[in-house]
């Protein structure tokens, strides 16, 4: 500190001299913040402190405007409209990557044969070793730094000639406007620019808030915000950067590209964690299974993996065939979008009444899958998209995500086509279709009465986590229910094996299986039954809550909106739910039969949930307990008045911790919550459970 005063301390700019040496340390803090914070993902100081950090800094470079520099955090958004976007020729050319879109095995196999070839290798020769990356889909951009700053960022145009978007990268927090001392003097880093998929939701959402123009996919909205000629108006697209390159270098060298990545992240850009070190085709193959297992999960779109030989020489030694080097090759994944054309939008009822609009589609090869129907979620949605009969769509599919209609393709329609209208009648009952007020959903009204419901309900009935009528699929329902052998739930207690061995494709041995599940099935519990009965709001947890806190079924159906509210979790519009329709005499009869029939449960006391021994309680479990299941503990912390959570923060009162237990029970000791093991949780069940409330 002292030395670095007197360095400045030319008589009469004392002020100055300090604010310079303040305004140093501001920003070296700034920058080392802003690192952890957009690129590890790991802040070390309160958002409030960096902002006042932050503000100190704005301040004085207001007061000594001469000191103000491009690479100062305070510069990221300069302000700057473009007339047009300038031209840039690269100084080392921004190549493309070959695409293998083979499966998994043969991809990584040929990319791998092919390299032992052009290297002359032999079978006894030991394995190529490999960097594999994921491709991100976004834009590439070119980043050229000199003496440690960033003087230009460039797209990669044709490959010779890009664009400068200096003005709209600057302002990605992950991508540093200064690099440590130990950079080179010339440096091009090369990477992609994306945006996260939270970001891209987030922003499409306030787009549509504000009036604004929505984006199809991630890669659009970077594209477009990565163009803009307002500085301004990309700084309010949140873009993102991965490293996974370079481009010019003076200064430097590296043996591998392993080694550039490494380097990369200690100079302060994002390299995506994926990123490893393959030997041979068989760990390819092992690289691209894992990032596809872990692709839905990232949080931004990559539509591959990328292959890469790592040797730096043995990469100069492949060189390239045209536009692509022979070291790379981009293995790809199903894409999770296509374009496809919208042939007509039919309308589907669900289990609950709701009408959705489904756009049936020519085929198309979307997420892995051959799709032909996409959902359109509700009648607000297409008005939204602006989707009609004949246009050209993106659909996607992610994982094992329903596929849906993100969009139209722009400009494609021909003609005049009217827009969608929801039918005023149900398309499977015919009763009226109404909207409740608020809502985004049309219904149909047709309840029990309305076939397409009946399937459904029978199907929430039938399920596992419900009654559990083990093989009673949507095949077999199809069949009972269009026979006519089933209209309402206790039918299905009361058909006999001729009924169902008159269906086809029913075998007498198979028919007699149904009706021993079905026989099984009426020995239940009362959340399953209640959860069974397809009450709009009441899933698994809420039945558990009104079975815990009513104890019978007849103290439920007949209970006032005000009490249901006293139960647990239970708000006005679940409470109006339930009575609603216990209300419906049909529904009342459909219970009385279902127990005529002989469906029976053990009933239990009313419980208040304040007098539960582990009433308000949050217990989180992990390990293999020595004699309980998971879900056997579960059920008696439950049946205690505890609610069962699957992480441990500050709110947990306990964790039950059994064998090989992991990350939840260091967790734990870290914030210093109890930990018990399955005979201290038998304990605390036992020893605070008042006589006559045994579970
Ligand atoms: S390397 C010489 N690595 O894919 C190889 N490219 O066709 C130069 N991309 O537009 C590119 N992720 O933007 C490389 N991990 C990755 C990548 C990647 C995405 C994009 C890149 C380029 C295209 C190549």
């Amino acid at each position: 500190m002292t030395e670095n005063l007197e360095l400045f301390s030319a008589p009469g700019h004392d002020g100055k001299a300090q604010a310079a040496i303040e305004i140093e340390a501001l920003r070296e803090q700034l920058n080392r913040w802003a690192h952890e914070y957009y690129v590890r993902d790991a802040p070390s100081v309160p958002d409030a402190e960096y902002d006042r950090a932050f503000l100190r800094l704005q301040a004085l470079e207001a007061e000594h405007p001469e000191l103000v520099t491009p690479d100062s955090p305070t510069q990221r958004v300069l302000g700057a409209v473009m007339e047009g976007l300038a031209p840039v020729r690269h100084a080392v050319p921004m190549l493309s990557i070959r695409t293998e879109t083979d499966t998994e095995a043969s991809g990584a196999e040929a990319f791998d044969a092919r390299i032992r070839r052009e290297l002359k290798l032999t079978p006894d020769d030991p394995p190529v070793e490999y960097v594999v990356e994921p491709k991100f889909d976004g834009l590439a951009m070119s980043l050229r730094y000199e003496q440690g700053k960033l003087v230009q960022a460039a797209t990669r145009g044709d490959g010779e000639v890009g664009e400068d978007v200096t003005h709209n990268i600057r302002t990605i927090r992950q991508i540093p406007l200064a690099l440590p001392a130990d950079a080179p003097p010339v440096l091009e880093v090369r990477g992609e620019v994306y945006m996260a998929r939270a970001d891209f939701d987030a922003l499409n959402e306030r787009q549509r808030a504000q009036g604004g123009k929505t984006f199809v996919n991630p890669r659009n909205a970077a594209a477009g915000a990565v163009r803009q000629l307002d500085s301004g108006i990309a700084a309010q697209r949140p873009l993102s950067f991965f490293a996974y390159g370079l481009g010019e270098v003076q200064g430097a060298q590296f043996a591998t590209h392993h080694a550039v990545l490494q380097q990369l992240k200690l100079w302060g850009f994002p390299v995506a964690a994926q990123a490893g070190i393959a030997l041979g085709a068989s760990e390819l193959i092992a690289f691209h299974q894992r990032i596809g297992a872990a692709r839905d999960a990232l949080p931004y779109d990559i539509d591959g993996v990328v292959y890469k030989v790592n040797s730096l020489a043995l990469q100069q030694q492949l060189g390239f065939v045209t536009r692509e080097p022979r070291w790379a090759v981009a293995h790809k994944y199903p894409a999770q979008e296509m374009a496809t054309r919208v042939e007509a939008i039919d309308v589907q009822v669900g289990r609950t009444g709701k009408l959705t609009p489904v756009a049936r589609l020519a085929p198309v090869f979307v997420g892995g899958v051959t799709v032909t129907n996409a959902t359109l979620h509700n009648l607000f949605e297409i008005r939204k998209k602006g989707v009609r009969v004949g246009d050209t769509a993106i659909v996607r599919r992610a994982g094992d995500v329903i596929p849906e209609v993100v969009g139209v393709v722009p400009g494609q329609r021909a003609g005049y086509v009217p827009n969608f209208r929801m039918p005023a009648q149900c398309p499977v009952c015919g009763s009226a279709v109404v909207r409740e007020k608020g809502e985004a959903n049309h219904r149909c009204t047709g309840g029990l009465f309305c076939p397409a419901q009946r399937k459904e309900a029978i199907l929430h009935f039938a399920a596992r986590r419900a009654m559990d009528i083990e093989g009673l699929g949507d095949k077999l329902v199809d069949q009972l229910v269009d026979q006519g052998v089933i209209r309402t739930l206790p039918d299905l207690y009361r058909m006999g094996l001729t009924a169902l061995i008159t269906l086809e494709r029913m075998a007498e041995k198979s028919a007699q299986n149904v009706l021993a599940a079905l026989e099984k099935s009426k020995r239940t519990t009362l959340p399953r039954f209640l959860f069974g009965l397809g009450i709009r709001h009441v899933g698994e947890a809420t039945a558990k809550d009104l079975a815990r806190h009513f104890g019978g079924l007849d103290a439920i159906m007949d209970a006032t909106v005000e009490q249901l509210l006293q139960v647990n979790d239970v708000g006005p519009v679940v409470a109006e739910a339930i009575h609603t329709f216990f209300a419906q005499p049909h529904n009342r009869e459909v219970v009385e039969q279902l127990r005529a029939c002989g469906v029976a449960w053990e009933e239990g006391a009313p419980a208040e949930r304040a007098t539960l021994p582990l009433a308000g309680k949050t217990v989180v479990l992990t390990g293999t307990l020595p004699t309980l299941s998971r879900d056997a503990a579960k059920d008696l912390l439950e049946a205690a008045g505890a609610k069962v959570a699957g992480s441990v923060s500050k709110k947990t009162h306990y964790v039950v911790a059994g064998e090989e237990a992991g990350s939840k029970l260091a967790k734990a000791q870290e914030l210093g919550v109890p930990v018990l093991d399955e005979a201290g949780m038998l304990t605390l069940l036992a020893g605070s459970t008042p006589a006559g409330q045994q579970p």
